[in-house]
């Protein structure tokens, strides 16, 4: 193997995320111990860092001038950062109008050429596709292996933080299903290393409206995927073309996973409780918590068992989600607006005059509520 000179790492100190206790989520979940593995504390603030930052090393070592990604937005922040650290260049292909502020602005401001283009994510991968054979770009999506190794330090730090003793259950969200994939893949050499006795459970959940690999494994049996139009305000995951699924269909059948699927409301609702217990994350991250309350109604996973959702992307990240939620405008004009569960989580901001007595009433009125 060629000598590697470490000085050659593209890093922004990624990895050590926290693993926080979620007491509120667990009453709501009907679960005694539920922690978050919360991989939206990495440097741009989604899982993506700890995958690209030996991915784009392995880049530069090897000559590339450009690198490049399809994304729904986290992957494309996340390259545009270590190519900018590490003295690259990086095209973006980005589906416009189906990816987030925040994660828009991180690739502007970290200096990618950013492409918009009028297609959804699945189109922009085929378009990336071709640019790769035709000119010489590295080519940074979950498909990259590189990626893929660097994403099971997630797991890892999560075996010593949980010191060696693996919890029951694990829930992935699923998109393309890199992550779940690289998860698997570390927890599987890790109990093949001895370092640990058991697995858990691998389970992956996915919006309602993008959901091929649920559909692939309940009506197919793993045995095909029917590539579908990808609908869901967590865009992270509005994906309907899963590149990873038949290696995230290995690691629900090697650890005793399932599927499950949540709706826009389901996944809303999670997403406030997540916020509830101080912790927060993106939309697509919230799925997790959803599909958790599913499995436990359906007695996949036990009362008394051990569960780490991993959220893949920070609060911060979609702003707009978690205003529009809060404001009672996320679901306005459907059934859902009227939702009285959804209603008793919202905390939308009050307007006042600029008196203390003004914010002594709100005070007030808020104190009451919560002791009713
Ligand atoms: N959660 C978040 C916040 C994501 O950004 C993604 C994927 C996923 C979950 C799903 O992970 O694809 O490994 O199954 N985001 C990619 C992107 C597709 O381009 O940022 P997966």
């Amino acid at each position: 193997m060629a000598k590697r000179n470490w000085d050659d790492v593209i890093t922004l100190r990624e990895g050590n995320t926290p693993l926080y206790s979620l007491p509120g989520c667990a009453k709501a979940a009907g679960v005694e111990s539920l922690f978050a593995k919360h991989q939206g504390m990495n440097p741009t603030g989604s899982f993506k860092d700890t995958g690209m930052t030996m991915a784009a090393t392995f880049a530069r070592q090897n000559g590339f001038h450009w690198v490049a990604c399809a994304s729904t937005g986290n992957t494309s922040a996340s390259m545009a950062a270590y190519a900018a650290r590490g003295g690259l260049r990086s095209l973006v292909l980005i589906p416009e109008g189906k990816i987030s502020w925040g994660k828009l602005s991180q690739a502007l401001d970290y200096g990618a050429l950013t492409c918009q283009l009028r297609t959804d994510f699945d189109g922009c991968v085929r378009v990336l596709g071709e640019v790769v054979r035709r000119m010489p770009v590295y080519l940074l999506n979950s498909v990259n292996p590189y990626r893929i190794e660097g994403q099971k330090t997630a797991a890892l730090e999560l075996m010593e933080q949980m010191d060696w003793e693996p919890p029951e259950h694990l829930i992935v969200p699923g998109g393309n299903l890199g992550n779940c994939s690289a998860i698997g893949k570390a927890l599987l050499e890790a109990q093949q290393l001895g370092l640990i006795t058991k697995l858990p459970k691998i389970s992956v959940v996915q919006a309602e409206g993008a959901n091929p690999f649920v559909r692939s494994v309940r009506e197919f049996g793993g045995k095909k995927l029917v590539a579908m139009q990808a609908e869901t305000m967590a865009t992270a995951i509005q994906i309907g073309n899963p590149a990873s699924w038949k290696k995230a269909l290995r690691i629900l059948e090697a650890t005793g996973g399932t599927v499950e699927q949540v709706s826009e409301v389901e996944l809303a609702s999670a997403k406030a409780a997540i916020g509830a217990d101080g912790v927060g994350c993106e939309p697509a991250s919230a799925v997790t918590l959803a599909g958790l309350k599913k499995m436990v109604k359906a007695g996949f996973v036990k009362t008394n068992e051990t569960v780490v959702l991993v959220l893949t992307g920070h609060v911060l990240k979609d702003p707009e989600f978690t205003l529009k939620f809060h404001r009672g405008e996320l679901f306005a004009g459907t059934a859902a607006e009227y939702n009285a569960a959804l209603k008793a989580q919202q905390r939308a901001p009050v307007i006042l005059d600029a008196t203390a007595d003004a914010v002594l009433k709100a005070l007030e009125q808020a104190e009451k509520s919560a002791t009713n």
